[in-house]
């Protein structure tokens, strides 16, 4: 009797263990809705964020939760990455949406590129072991391209820009929307991607670039404006190619002046970098173009390139990234080393 009274209580109280645990669990998933419901209300009304109807927020939401857990999962990780992620601007995208509608260099879609042989930096034999454009005044504050897919103007522009800064000691922020408006007769088709060199050589025909201010940014492709265009605020005398696939030869030149690059910017890693040198995965089908601007050695001892991107300045370390230097492949981290060009004045 006594045995069996004690079995009763036994099964009553797992019971209400049972119970508790299970109405625990109830409560604790609501509660992680509740909380990535609040996070993502909060995420849309910091970057403007509209969506159509309940439908569309409903599968954005998840599409953010699980983009989220992705971060989240990445930076606690066992095996600490040298890079951390964060929830930025492309938070509510699925990486394939993400690189669809952003990365347009048109690299991998022309089969011969007819590459320059000259490399003026070829004998460049000091270099220093840290560079940064950024401290020499070269480089104009990061800006946004959006949803427009001209990542390759954005690039073309930084190096002129900086080379501009170099040959006449003059800052000039320049305009990518008259590239995007205005270099529409070869390769480059504004939105849809273009390439910089070819960007390097309207500006060379066109003599010449007309200033941000004068010609402003504006997401979409235009009509070319002439009267926008009429001015031109800044100039080059011609371009080369740095030699393929040798990091070693794009340090000469990255030494020398902010360098256009191409890179395969296409992995959840790079849609979601935050900070750190990044070390992460990355194919070589280059898909991107951005600018190096500098190149340094991490207090761990990595080395990494110095890159500007065109995402503003929430992605990223205030719009950079840091790529590590000196991979096993020739072509460089992401590609970084197998179409890089600059102008020249
Ligand atoms: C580099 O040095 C070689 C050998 O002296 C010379 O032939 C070549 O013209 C130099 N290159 C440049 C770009 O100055």
């Amino acid at each position: 009797m006594a045995a069996q009274n004690q079995l009763y209580q036994i099964s009553a109280l797992s019971l209400m263990f049972c119970l508790g645990l299970c109405a625990l669990q109830v409560t604790s998933r609501t509660l992680q809705d509740d909380s990535i419901y609040e996070r993502h209300q909060q995420w849309m009304s910091h970057y403007g964020k509209v969506y159509k109807d309940s439908q569309e927020r409903e599968s954005r939401l998840k599409i953010f939760a699980e983009n989220v857990n992705y971060i989240e999962a990445s930076n606690n990780a066992e095996n600490k990455k040298s890079y951390k992620l964060g929830i930025n601007q492309f938070a509510d995208l699925t990486n394939e949406e993400f690189t669809t509608s952003r990365n347009k260099f048109k690299g991998h879609m022309c089969s011969s590129i007819t590459r320059t042989t000259t490399f003026r930096y070829e004998n460049v034999t000091a270099i220093s072991s840290t560079v940064d454009w950024r401290k020499k005044g070269a480089v104009t504050p990061v800006k946004n391209q959006g949803q427009c897919g001209c990542c390759w103007a954005f690039s073309a522009v930084a190096a002129t820009e900086g080379i501009h800064q170099l040959s006449t000691g003059k800052l000039i922020s320049l305009s990518e929307q008259e590239l995007v408006d205005c270099d529409t007769k070869g390769v480059d088709q504004g939105c849809e991607g273009g390439l910089m060199d070819d960007a390097f050589k309207f500006i060379i025909q066109n003599h010449g670039l007309s200033t941000e201010a004068q010609y402003p940014y504006q997401g979409v492709d235009g009509t070319c404006s002439a009267n926008q265009a009429s001015t031109q605020a800044a100039t080059i005398t011609g371009y080369e190619d740095v030699p393929a696939n040798n990091e070693q030869a794009l340090q000469k030149a990255v030494a020398n002046q902010p360098i256009s690059v191409a890179i395969d910017a296409s992995g959840s890693d790079f849609q979601f970098y935050k900070s750190g040198v990044f070390t992460g995965s990355c194919g070589t089908e280059l898909d991107h173009g951005v600018t190096a601007v500098g190149f340094g050695t991490d207090s761990d001892g990595t080395k990494y390139w110095l890159v500007k991107n065109s995402w503003g300045t929430d992605w990223g370390e205030e719009g950079y990234i840091r790529m590590q230097l000196g991979v096993d492949a020739a072509e460089g981290l992401c590609g970084i080393a197998m179409q890089a060009s600059y102008p020249t004045a």
